[in-house]
């Protein structure tokens, strides 16, 4: 999810540079959230529940709507 973000110039914050750890590039899924990847051990030890992922973490399987925090 990240990568894709970063190929349409969507801003995604990822302090970690997506190792799972900071939390920072959590989103938001809207849509498609049996298109993700099942959720990450570090998406599990954050106790993040839907409609919640980590941008790092989830892979895209197919079609997703997710919203993104707004960078300033
Ligand atoms: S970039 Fe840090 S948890 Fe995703």
């Amino acid at each position: 999810m990240l990568t894709c973000a970063t190929e349409m110039d969507v801003r995604l914050s990822h302090v970690c540079g997506g190792d799972g750890a900071c939390g920072t590039c959590r989103i938001e899924v809207v849509e498609g959230w049996a298109n993700l990847t099942p959720p990450t051990p570090d998406e599990t030890y954050k106790e993040l529940e839907p409609p919640y992922r980590l941008g790092c973490q989830a892979k895209l399987l197919g079609d997703v709507v997710v919203k993104v925090a707004r960078i300033e």
